[in-house]
């Protein structure tokens, strides 16, 4: 059955099927091949898009820049200070106005429901860049650098360490339910996944005949695994008055060189990033002055070494988004 995803929203993965992903994960790896051979693909050419982000970002930012360029598409970014919505226009404007005038919008911010009202009220596709339930373009980047190092992903195991009900967490549980990757989520009980989503996940899963398992010891968690991913200790949106407490919920779900000899011998380390993996930014020395911790969820050792694949997949952001804005919107 040919998939045709015109006009669709890209809001969350649950609203996809295994052969759409699948779909645009092929697309993907065809968009990178284009780019790589510098062969040209302005195939949305007099289209134009905006770029709506409530939270800061770099790659998925500029993966839409470059993709809707690379489209042939005209690009308009509003950052957080410089649109009316929220403060002096609804939403429901907002979505009413920009969707008379863009083919396409991207939302990176708060709650889910913001993304799915702008999707109901704008009439063009909307394409969620991370809320704070969800970030399901990432998703598309992680198995296509899983694939590209491991090959078929089906039936191997992926595992997530640490805050394992942040947005990235959820969807790396609902994109490997999907696609019948096994999943486990290593942390603490007091940030396990909501049961709600959990049990979304098992139904899934039963199709596809994933395994999905829940724990809070890492060396079981983590043996034989085929991916090791984290993610930062505290989200965007979290208050920083609480970054004593997740240090010490997480301090010991660390991706160390220990966890990954746990793992199976060909594993890589993914990470969505950015990541504190040293003290070279701002928040990771100011953290290792007040506590002491001077790596957070990963230890350097393993962000640079060989398994570790986070540029090939910060570089897979790019493809993956133009995969989903073409598939959206070649027929509209
Ligand atoms: N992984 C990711 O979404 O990165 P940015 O926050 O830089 O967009
Ligand atoms: N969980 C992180 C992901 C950043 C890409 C956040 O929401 O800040």
């Amino acid at each position: 059955m040919e998939i045709d995803l015109s006009g669709r929203s890209f809001l969350k993965l649950l609203d996809y099927t295994p052969e759409e992903i699948r779909y645009l994960l092929d697309l993907s790896k065809e968009f990178k091949r284009l780019k790589h051979s510098r062969t040209p693909h302005e195939y949305l050419k007099g289209k134009q898009i905006v770029l709506l982000f409530e939270k800061t970002s770099t790659r998925t930012r500029c993966s839409f820049e470059v993709a809707g360029r690379d489209l042939g598409m005209g690009v308009t970014y509003l950052d957080p200070g410089s649109s009316q919505m929220g403060k002096k226009e609804s939403l429901e404007d907002t979505a009413r106005v920009l969707g008379r005038m863009y083919d396409g919008i991207e939302y990176r911010g708060f709650d889910q429901s913001i993304v799915e009202e702008l999707s109901a009220k704008a009439g063009v596709p909307v394409w969620n860049g991370l809320t704070t339930q969800f970030h399901p373009t990432q998703m598309l980047a992680d198995i296509m650098t899983a694939e590209e190092n491991l090959g078929d992903m089906k039936g191997k195991t992926l595992v997530f360490m640490g805050d394992a009900r942040n947005n990235v967490a959820n969807s790396l549980m609902v994109v490997c339910s999907k696609l019948g990757i096994n999943y486990t989520a290593c942390g603490p009980k007091e940030l396990m996944p909501e049961e709600e989503l959990v049990h979304t996940c098992l139904e899934i899963a039963k199709e596809s005949g994933s395994k999905i398992t829940l724990t809070d010891d890492v060396m079981e968690g983590t043996k034989g695994a085929h991916v090791i991913y984290t993610d930062i200790w505290l989200s965007m949106g979290e208050p920083d008055d609480i970054w004593a407490q997740r240090i010490g919920l997480l301090q010991d779900y660390r991706v160390t060189k220990e966890v990954m000899k746990n793992a199976d011998e060909k594993a890589i380390f993914l990470h969505c990033l950015p990541s504190f993996h040293d003290t070279n930014t701002t928040i990771g020395a100011e953290i290792a002055e007040k506590f002491g911790v001077k790596e957070m969820e990963v230890e350097d050792d393993v962000f640079e070494s060989a398994q570790s694949k986070v540029f090939d997949e910060a570089e897979n952001r790019m493809h993956t988004i133009k995969a989903v804005m073409y598939a959206t919107l070649k027929n509209v």
